[in-house]
C-alpha cells in the first residue's frame, strides 16, 4: 500500500473537494456553526434555506474530520440496542429514538432527490447477524424490541454473506450513499447571501451575550446564536463526563466475487461493520471495528492488523487498498446530546453520536435549526442536552470518569517509555525523561527530533503516542496532536507547549 493512501479514507482518497477561504476579518451574521462535518453542514444548509445568515467555521478542511472518516451506513440499528433504550427512556423513548433515526434518512433521502446530488445514495437492507448461539439469544431479544419501537425488521437464515452465520436480523429500507459527494454538494450550496464557509480557521473562544462573540484565529464574529458542531464540544467540563472517546479503524479491500449490497453488522463487542462501495468499475468491500478507548492501545498498528486478517477470513481473496481510523463519542446513557448548552441561551451543541452519526447529524440539523428559529421539534425533549439520567448507563459513567481520574494521576507516575533520546526511533514518538522532566518527544523520519510537553492543553492529562496515526493522543477526553503537537482533534483549543532540549 503506497503512502498516499495509508490513513486515508476511501472517499478522501477518490472525492477531491473545492477549497474554501479562511477568514479574513471580523464579521457579523446570524449563525456561527463550528464545525464543517455532517452536523455543521446540515445545520447551515437547513438556516440558510430560512433566510438566515450563516457561517460555518472549521479549522482544517471541510469534511477532513470525522464524517471524512464514516463508513455511511445510514441506519435504524443503533449502538444503544432497544430493549436498554425500552429500559432506560421507556417504550414511548424508545419509539422516539426510532422515529427519529427513520426521519432523518429520510431528511437525506428527500435532499439527494430535491438537490439531484450524485452521491451513490442506495436504499439496501441491514443484517446484524449472530455467530454464536448466545448471540442468538440477544438477537432475539432485539428482534422484539425493534419490532416493538417501530422498525420493520424480522429475523432470517437467510443472510447473503459469503460465510456461514448462525441467524441475523434483517431491518427494510436502510441505505447508504457517499459522504463527501453527499455533503460536498450541500457545502457547495451554502456561500451567498450573506452566507459563507470558512476553512483553516480555529474557534478559540466563544463568548455568549447578546450578541454572542466568536473568536478565530483569523478574526472575530459577532452572531445571535453559536452551534458547536465540533464532535466533542469546546471546553464544557460538565459535559465531557458524559461523552466518552473512542478510536474505530477502517480497511478497504478490492472486491473478488459478489456480495449483494447491504449493511451487515457482526454481534461481537466491539462489533464490526461491511459494506461495499463501488468506485471507477471497482468494487470495495469496507469492514471496520477493532474499537478501543483513545490513547490506550499500547501499539494501534495492531488494531489494523486485527481488522485486515478479519477481513481475509471472510473475504479471502481481497486485496487491502486503503486503511484509516477515526473517532466516535459514545454518551453516557446511549443516545446524543443535542440542543441548548446547559444554562445559555444562544450556544447549541451536538456531540455523543456513537458509531451512528450519519443519522444524529442530520437530526442535529434538523433540531437545531428549530430551535434557533423558534419552532418546536417532536425530538427536541428526547435528545435534551442538559438531561441527567442517572440510572441509565451509571455503570459506565462511574467506570470512564474512574479512568480518566486514574489516567490524570497514573499518568504523571508512571515510568518514561525511554530515558534517552537515542531510544527514540525515527518516525516515532516516546514520552522520554529529560533532566528530570517528562517530555513528549518525536523523531521524524530524517532523524530531527521535536520536543513538547505531554501535559494535554484540554485539562492537563498526559498524551499518549499512536503508532498507526502518528499523533500524541489524550486518554481522558480524546484530544488529539500532531507529531509536533498542533491540535487535530478538539476539544483542546491549544497546541502542546513546546520544549528546548539540548
Ligand atoms: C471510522 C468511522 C466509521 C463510522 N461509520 C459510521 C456509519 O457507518 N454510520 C454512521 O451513521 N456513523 C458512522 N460513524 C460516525 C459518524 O461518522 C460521526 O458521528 C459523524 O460523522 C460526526 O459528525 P460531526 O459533524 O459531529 O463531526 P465531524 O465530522 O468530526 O466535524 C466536526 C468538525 O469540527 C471541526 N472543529 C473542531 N474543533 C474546532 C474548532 N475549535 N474550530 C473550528 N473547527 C473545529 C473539526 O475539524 C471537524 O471537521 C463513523 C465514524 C467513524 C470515525
Ligand atoms: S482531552 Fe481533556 S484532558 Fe486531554
Amino acid at each position: 500500500m503506497s503512502d498516499e493512501r495509508e490513513h486515508k479514507s476511501l472517499w478522501t482518497a477518490t472525492t477531491p473537494l473545492p477549497r474554501y477561504p479562511a477568514l479574513s476579518g471580523d464579521l457579523e451574521v446570524d449563525v456561527v456553526v463550528v464545525g464543517g462535518g455532517i452536523a455543521g453542514l446540515t445545520t447551515a444548509w437547513l438556516l440558510k434555506q430560512e433566510g438566515k445568515r450563516v457561517a460555518v467555521v472549521e479549522m482544517h478542511r471541510v469534511l477532513s474530520g470525522q464524517t471524512g472518516q464514516t463508513t455511511a451506513h445510514l441506519t435504524e440499528l443503533l449502538d444503544t440496542p432497544y430493549d436498554t433504550l425500552v429500559s432506560d427512556f421507556g417504550e414511548k423513548g424508545a419509539r422516539l429514538a426510532a422515529a427519529s433515526v427513520r426521519a432523518s434518512i429520510e431528511t437525506m433521502a428527500g435532499l439527494v432527490t430535491r438537490l439531484g446530488i450524485d452521491c451513490d445514495f442506495q436504499r439496501v437492507p441491514g443484517y446484524r447477524y449472530a455467530e454464536t448461539p448466545a448471540q442468538v439469544e440477544s438477537l432475539e431479544r432485539e428482534a422484539s424490541a425493534a419490532r416493538e419501537a417501530g422498525l420493520l425488521c424480522s429475523l432470517t437464515d437467510d443472510v447473503p454473506l459469503p460465510y456461514p452465520v448462525l441467524r441475523a436480523l434483517r431491518v427494510e429500507d436502510q441505505a447508504w450513499l457517499e459522504p463527501r459527494k453527499y455533503l460536498g454538494a450541500l457545502a457547495a450550496r451554502i456561500p451567498g447571501d450573506g452566507c459563507h464557509v470558512f476553512e483553516d480557521t480555529q474557534v478559540t473562544s466563544i463568548h455568549e451575550g447578546e450578541p454572542c462573540k466568536v473568536t478565530t484565529s483569523r478574526g472575530v464574529i459577532t452572531c445571535r446564536d453559536v452551534v458547536e458542531a465540533t464532535t466533542t464540544p469546546l471546553n464544557r467540563v460538565l459535559l465531557h463526563t458524559k461523552l466518552y472517546p473512542y478510536r474505530t479503524y477502517v480497511v478497504a479491500g478490492r472486491l473478488e466475487g459478489p456480495l449483494a449490497p447491504g449493511l451487515y453488522f457482526d454481534s461481537e463487542d466491539p462489533y464490526h461493520y461491511i459494506r461495499t462501495h463501488r468506485v471507477d468499475g471497482q468494487e470495495y468491500v469496507i469492514v471496520g471495528g477493532e474499537d478501543h478507548k483513545v490513547g490506550t492501545e499500547e501499539d494501534t498498528r495492531r488494531c489494523f492488523e486485527a481488522l485486515e486478517d478479519y477481513l481475509r477470513r471472510r473475504f479471502p481473496a481481497t486485496e487491502v487498498a486503503y486503511r484509516w481510523s477515526g473517532q466516535v463519542i459514545e454518551p453516557a446513557d446511549g443516545l446524543p446530546y443535542i440542543g441548548r448548552n446547559g444554562a445559555s441561551h444562544h450556544v447549541w451543541v451536538a456531540t455523543g453520536f456513537s458509531g451512528t452519526g450519519m443519522m444524529f447529524g442530520t437530526l442535529s440539523g434538523m433540531i437545531l435549526s428549530d430551535a434557533i428559529l423558534g419552532r418546536d421539534n417532536p425530538y427536541a425533549a428526547l435528545y435534551d442536552a442538559t438531561r441527567v439520567k442517572p440510572a441509565a448507563g451509571a455503570r459506565d459513567f462511574v467506570q470512564e470518569n474512574a479512568d480518566v481520574a486514574f489516567h490524570f494521576v497514573a499518568d504523571r507516575l508512571s515510568r518514561p517509555d525511554a530515558k534517552d533520546l537515542s531510544e527514540v526511533p525515527a518516525g516515532e514518538g516516546r514520552i522520554v525523561e529529560v533532566e528530570g522532566e517528562k517530555v513528549a518527544v518525536y523523531r521524524d523520519d530524517g532523524g530531527g527530533v521535536h520536543a513538547v510537553s505531554p501535559v494535554c492543553t484540554h485539562l492537563g492529562c498526559h498524551v499518549h503516542w499512536n503508532t498507526a496515526e502518528r499523533s500524541w493522543d489524550c486518554p481522558c477526553h480524546g484530544g488529539r496532536f500532531s507529531p509536533t503537537g498542533e491540535v487535530l482533534n478538539g476539544p483542546a483549543l491549544k497546541p502542546l507547549a513546546c520544549k528546548k532540549i539540548r
